[in-house]
């Protein structure tokens, strides 16, 4: 992992003073690394029964996206707000900078073509204060699918996102910085 760490590119602030941006184009351009980051966030759930990988929008979408075609799964983006049409099903939530919200057609995963209590992966780039993925896990549950872990390449200790993360649920992240 100390090899995918050197591929993360800190920005400090950068989006707004105090942050540090982690900058995950360079892991991106990488093929082995990308290959490599892939293999390491999929490795958890080989024997993981799973119906979807979820990804949330941005960068989510990227590795889970990729998550779902080394998983032989479907993929179920979680859009932020104003890019579904109606009626949706959403949620807001804080970031570290400012507040969002996440949505998924009000028909749920049914829309999706997927069973209600679908067994979903949620996956995402970086756990920060931990506000965007407990918002994608509480959506995903209130579009009636089961939530059986999260996989998220970047974690960043300080900000103790891992505290809002239920205990329950398995939280595999692969660089903790
Ligand atoms: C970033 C990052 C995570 C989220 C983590 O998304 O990609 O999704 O922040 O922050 P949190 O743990 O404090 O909630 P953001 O929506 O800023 O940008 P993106 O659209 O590029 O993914
Ligand atoms: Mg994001």
């Amino acid at each position: 992992m100390n090899s995918l760490r050197t591929l993360i590119r800190d920005v400090p602030n950068f989006p707004r003073p105090g942050v540090v941006f982690k900058d995950i184009g360079p892991l991106l351009a990488d093929p082995t690394g990308f290959t490599a980051c892939i293999t390491a966030l999929a490795a958890p759930w080989r024997d993981v029964p799973i119906d979807a990988v979820c990804g949330i929008e941005s960068r989510g979408f990227i590795f889970g996206a990729a998550m779902a075609l080394a998983m032989k799964t479907g993929f179920v983006p979680l859009r932020k707000v104003g890019k579904l049409p109606p009626p949706t099903l959403g949620i807001d939530y804080d970031l570290e900078y400012g507040s969002a919200r996440l949505e998924i057609s009000s028909g749920g995963l049914g829309a999706q073509g997927l069973p209600a209590g679908a067994r979903v992966l949620l996956v995402d780039d970086v756990l920060a204060t931990g506000g965007t993925l407990d918002a994608g896990r509480r959506l995903l549950e209130q579009a009636g699918a089961q939530v059986v872990g999260a996989g998220v390449v970047i974690e960043i200790d300080g900000l103790r996102g891992r505290m809002r993360w239920p205990e329950a649920i398995p939280l595999r992240t692969l660089l903790r910085c």
